[in-house]
């Protein structure tokens, strides 16, 4: 999908939220909510696509005689996927530097590590700086030509790496987006189609970033969740719908605020299960964010080997960037508040 079409969608959405359409840069709040995510609406060709992906998982489901495993146990995932990540760094003139390496470093780790027990990895490949006020707001800040052209410049690698941009000057209410997998045949063979592929971030949600309550990198790990696939568990924002299309994922009306206090959040009381609040696809603040569900996994898994995997990567014997040693020493680290 280009740029300009789902900036129209988002724009829309936008103006029926009441939010500003060119936000200024951020000023030093603490969110009391998660940021919005972006994150367009999933088109026909995802709903076609993911047909073909349940149909596998149904098979899957009868060769393993059961939908949901005891444990945490995943008989289904055959294999660990190992993703190729660009960073991007986009800052202002008066912002540049304030996004180091440090920060970078600690924020894949926080991809990889939460990532693990679902059997994927991440390879930090390249980072790159650059410096543009208009276009360290982010895809929505700046004319849809301009940036359209910054992704045609930048973007690196296939269809099966990732490649995330961060923004110095996001803006504040607004916290990342993804571009979800595009299920039309061979789409990974045709890099102009691409161009656009990846995951747009606010530098402040990084860990150790300045948005409080929601810098732990976890809007990361949310975000990578659409680009692998998943929707919201709140998706269709009612109990009788389709939802997030994820067996168990409990049906949930509304996204969650913080982190409810007793743990417990029913907006589908009607229905089994509480509100997931712990799920990394809903909206709960960092320290409440925790997991995904064996199924959420599972699809991850296969839409990833399905629509992204056919294009293979070219830097399978790429030295790593960092030493696994400097992945490990950058907790604690702090980006100070934007200019
Ligand atoms: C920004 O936040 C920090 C940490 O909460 C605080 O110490 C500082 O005074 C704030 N700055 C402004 C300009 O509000
Ligand atoms: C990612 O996790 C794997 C498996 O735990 C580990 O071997 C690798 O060094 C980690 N990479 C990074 C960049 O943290
Ligand atoms: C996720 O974590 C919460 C809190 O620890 C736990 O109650 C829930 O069972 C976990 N869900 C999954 C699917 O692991």
């Amino acid at each position: 999908m280009k740029i300009g079409k789902f900036l129209a969608v988002v724009l829309a959405f936008a103006k029926a939220g009441n939010a500003r359409r060119f936000p200024l840069p951020p000023s030093n709040l603490s969110n009391p909510d998660r940021g919005w995510c972006a994150t367009p609406e999933p088109d026909e060709s995802y709903f076609i696509g993911i047909k073909d992906v349940q149909a596998i998982e149904a098979r899957d489901a009868r060769v393993a005689g059961k939908l949901v495993p005891r444990s945490s146990f995943f008989p289904t995932l055959r294999w660990t996927w190992t993703i190729y990540t660009f960073v991007h760094v986009v800052e202002s003139k008066v912002n540049e530097g304030l996004v180091t390496d440090a920060a970078i470093r600690w924020q894949i780790k926080v991809l990889n590590d939460t990532y693990n027990p679902y059997q994927f990895k991440f390879y930090l490949v390249k980072v790159q700086h650059y410096v543009d006020d208009k276009l360290s707001m982010g895809p929505f800040s700046s004319d849809a030509e301009y940036f359209d052209d910054f992704l045609r410049k930048t973007r690196t690698g296939q269809y099966s790496e990732l490649n995330i941009y961060i923004y110095s000057n996001y803006p504040e209410d607004e916290f990342g987006m993804c571009t979800m997998p595009n299920t039309e045949p061979l789409i990974w063979a045709m890099p102009e189609q691409i161009y656009d592929d990846g995951c747009h971030i606010n530098a402040g949600s990084m860990p150790g970033g300045w948005i409080e309550g929601y810098n732990m990198g976890y809007t990361a790990v949310h975000e990578v969740g659409h680009w692998l696939g998943l929707m919201h568990t709140f998706q269709g924002h009612n109990c009788d719908g389709p939802g997030d299309m994820v067996a168990d994922t409990p049906a949930q009306r509304l996204p969650t605020k913080g982190c409810p206090k007793d743990g417990v959040k029913d907006t589908c009381p009607g229905k089994e299960g509480y509100d997931a609040i712990h799920n990394f696809m809903d909206y709960s603040n960092d320290p409440c964010y925790r997991n995904f569900t064996y199924l959420q996994a599972v699809r991850m898994h296969n839409m990833y080997g399905m629509y992204r995997s056919k294009s293979v990567s070219v830097h399978k014997d790429v030295r790593k960037l960092f030493p696994d040693e400097e992945m490990e020493k950058n907790d604690g680290w702090k980006t100070s508040a934007v200019t």
